[in-house]
């Protein structure tokens, strides 16, 4: 069985979950809903956690290189200490995005999670046996760290690429609808400042759009949240910031009617928009060609 077959057995098994939903609950409830927008990277308009673990991953991988040459020991060290540092914010970061993801992804962001305390406190210990002279067991410690940093790395790979942990699930609906502009009905038959279902003609299956009408201007956009595809034609209008917004039903992130960037989390990814124009008193819609494949 492949790394990542493995990987998907073991975001289905359940039976840890009875101490990963405690953690969740926890992270939920210590961080304050600013500090959580913050580290999910919604002013960033991108998550922020990949962003954050360059620091520790390249400082951690560049010491290996250097440790392999004597005259460079001091300055692995040196930049040991930088990932040691830079860790604590990228793991913040980490856990913010983890306690509002789905069950498998939470299984396997505990796994990663786990991986990662470990391998900090091998490199916390090479750091300490660096500091006492005893340079061969700290460079045994930091090479075995960067072994079990690099499985975790792996994980998180996997929870991104595979679990679509972080991306943006309305540009992947997105890519089901026709980029030719769709008619979405006469302008009198949408309710005011309420979000409404319409559907998209797809390529196979059609796609729910969320229409907000606001006197005779129309904004459009792909039905299904960025963050984990709620239905936002179920969500509300809320004025976030100064910003009015579409409200998600589900986990409440807030995307600006005006451009669809987030203005509250979890969400990170912009909310996909269409072109809207009007046409003898109907409105049409379509999808932005970027998404053309
Ligand atoms: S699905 Fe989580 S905020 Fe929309």
């Amino acid at each position: 069985m492949s790394l990542m077959g493995i990987l998907d057995r073991v975001a289905d098994v359940s039976s840890f979950d009875g101490v990963i939903e405690p953690a969740r609950r926890a992270v939920q409830k210590v961080l304050p809903p600013a500090v959580k927008d913050v580290l999910h990277g919604t002013w960033l308009g991108h998550p922020l956690h990949p962003v954050l673990v360059h620091v520790p991953v390249g400082s951690w991988l560049s010491a290996g290189v250097l440790d392999a040459v004597p005259p460079m020991r001091p300055a692995a060290t040196l930049l040991i200490g930088t990932g040691v540092a830079a860790s604590v914010p990228a793991a913040l970061a980490g856990a913010a995005d983890w306690s509002e993801q789905e069950s498998g992804v939470r299984r396997l962001g505990a796994l990663h999670a786990s991986l990662n305390v470990v391998a900090l406190g091998l490199y916390a210990g090479s750091l300490t046996a660096r500091a006492r002279g005893r340079g061969a067991l700290g460079r045994a410690l930091s090479y075995s760290g960067l072994g079990i940093a690099s499985l975790s790395a792996s994980i998180g790979g996997h929870m991104s690429y595979t679990q679509a942990s972080g991306a943006s699930h309305a540009a992947m609906a997105a890519r089901a609808l026709s980029t030719d502009w769709m008619d979405l009905g006469p302008l009198d038959d949408f309710p005011e400042r309420r979000p409404t279902l319409r559907t998209g003609n797809g390529s196979g299956a059609d796609v729910p759009l969320v229409a907000v009408r606001r006197g005779t201007r129309v904004d459009v956009f792909v039905g299904n949240c960025a963050h984990l595809s709620g239905p936002l034609y179920e969500g509300r209008i809320e004025e976030i910031h100064g910003h009015l917004c579409l409200v998600c039903p589900w986990h409440d992130s807030a995307f600006d009617l005006e451009n669809g960037e987030p203005r509250r989390g979890p969400a990170a990814n912009a909310q996909e928009k269409l072109e809207v124009r009007m046409e003898a008193g109907r409105v049409r819609a379509r999808l932005h060609a970027r998404h053309q494949v």
